[in-house]
C-alpha cells in the first residue's frame, strides 16, 4: 500500500497535461503598445527594444492592418510630439499625434479597440507626468490638463482612455469631463497601481520622457507596498474606473493576485519595457529560449489573475499562438 500520492500520473502525456491545464493564454488576452511619432516618415527601431519601433503615421496605418490580420484585439497608443511646452499642449491638441493616430487607426480598421495612454510626461520639457510649479509636481492643477487630454482622445475616437500619471483624483476628473461632453461610453482603464520602477528604463528612451530633474517617487508607488496598492485601486473604482492595471507585471504578480481576490472588475497587467528588453537581450545571446520564456511569463500573469496583458511581444505572441 502506497502512502504517497502519484502526482506524475496526470503528467504522463501531452494530451493529459492539456486536459488538466488550469490557465490558458489566448490571442484574446493582448493589447499591443504602439509609439507614434509626429513628423516621422517610415519607422525607426528603438535601440534598447529590438523589434519595437517609433512609427510615422504612414507605417502606423500598415501596422494597424497587420494587427487586425493577426486578430489582436487592440492597441494602446503613446505619442511622441514634435513640440514640448510647460502646458503640455500637444497632449490635448485636436491635431496632436495621438489624436491623428486614433483617427488613422479607426479609418483603417474601425473595429480595432483603440486605447490611449493619458499622461503629460512626453509633452513637457521636464518629463514629468503632471504640471510643474516651483519645481514641484502639483496635483490639482494637473487634473484639468489630464482630463483635457483624455477628452481630446475620446473626441478623436478612442474607445478606452488609460491615465498613467498617478495624480490623485484623475479618474474622477476624466469621468466627469467625458460625461459632460457626451462620452459616456468611453471606458477608463486606470493605471491604478503603478510602481516607481526601474523596469521602465527602455521606455523612457522609447518615449523621450525621462524626467529632467528628480524622479517619479512622489507620485508613483513604492515597490515595497501592497496594502497601499489596494487603497489606490479602491479610490480609482470609487472615482469611476472601469478596469484596473497593475504595472509592471513580472515583479508584481502578488499585487495582481491580491487585487484579483479583492475586486470584481477586469484587471490588466503591463509587461513593461525592461521586461521585454531583458528577454530579448538574453535570447540574442542564446542564453534563453525567447518563445518559451515569454509564454511562461504570460501564463504567470494569467495565473495571478490578470484578464489581459499589455505587451510589446503581442505581435510575436499572435504568431506563436497560431502555431500551437
Ligand atoms: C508614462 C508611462 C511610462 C510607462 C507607461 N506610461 C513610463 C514612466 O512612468 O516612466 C512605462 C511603460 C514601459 O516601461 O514599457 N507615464
Amino acid at each position: 500500500m502506497n502512502n504517497f500520492q502519484r502526482h506524475r500520473r496526470l503528467r504522463t502525456s501531452a494530451q493529459m497535461r492539456r486536459l488538466i491545464r488550469e490557465t490558458t493564454v489566448s490571442i484574446n488576452d493582448f493589447i499591443l503598445p504602439v509609439f507614434v511619432q509626429e513628423n516621422l516618415t517610415g519607422k525607426e527601431e528603438i535601440t534598447a527594444m529590438p523589434g519595437v519601433y517609433h512609427y510615422g503615421l504612414d507605417e502606423f496605418r500598415r501596422l494597424v492592418v497587420e494587427i487586425a490580420e493577426k486578430n489582436i484585439p487592440g492597441i494602446i497608443l503613446f505619442g511622441l510630439p514634435a513640440e514640448k511646452d510647460e502646458q503640455s499642449s500637444s497632449a490635448y491638441h485636436p491635431k496632436g499625434i495621438v489624436q491623428e493616430a486614433i483617427r488613422a487607426a479607426k479609418m483603417e480598421v474601425p473595429e480595432l479597440l483603440v486605447m490611449t495612454d493619458v499622461c503629460l510626461c512626453q509633452y513637457n520639457p521636464a518629463g514629468h507626468c503632471g504640471f510643474i510649479r516651483n519645481g514641484k509636481i502639483v496635483n490639482d492643477e494637473s487634473l484639468q490638463l489630464i482630463a483635457q487630454t483624455a477628452l481630446s482622445h475620446a473626441e478623436a475616437g478612442a474607445d478606452v482612455v488609460a491615465p498613467s500619471d498617478m495624480m490623485d483624483g484623475r479618474v474622477q476628473a476624466i469621468r466627469s469631463l467625458l460625461d459632460e461632453n457626451g462620452f459616456q461610453d468611453t471606458a477608463i482603464l486606470s493605471y491604478a497601481v503603478k510602481y516607481a520602477s526601474a523596469f521602465y528604463g527602455p521606455f523612457r528612451e522609447a518615449a523621450h520622457s525621462a524626467p529632467s530633474f528628480g524622479d517619479r517617487k512622489t507620485y508613483q508607488m513604492d515597490p515595497a507596498n501592497v496594502r497601499e496598492a489596494m487603497r489606490e485601486a479602491e479610490s480609482d473604482l470609487r472615482e469611476g474606473a472601469d478596469m484596473l492595471m497593475v504595472k509592471p507585471a513580472l515583479s508584481y504578480l502578488d499585487v495582481t493576485a491580491k487585487l484579483r481576490s479583492s475586486t470584481q472588475v477586469p484587471i490588466a497587467t503591463y509587461n513593461v519595457s525592461a521586461e521585454y528588453s531583458m528577454v530579448k537581450a538574453a535570447a540574442q545571446q542564446g542564453w534563453i529560449d525567447e518563445r518559451a520564456t515569454v509564454m511562461e511569463m504570460f501564463t504567470s500573469f494569467k495565473r495571478a489573475g490578470a484578464d489581459f496583458i499589455l505587451s510589446y511581444f503581442a505581435l510575436s505572441a499572435a504568431d506563436w499562438l497560431k502555431e500551437e
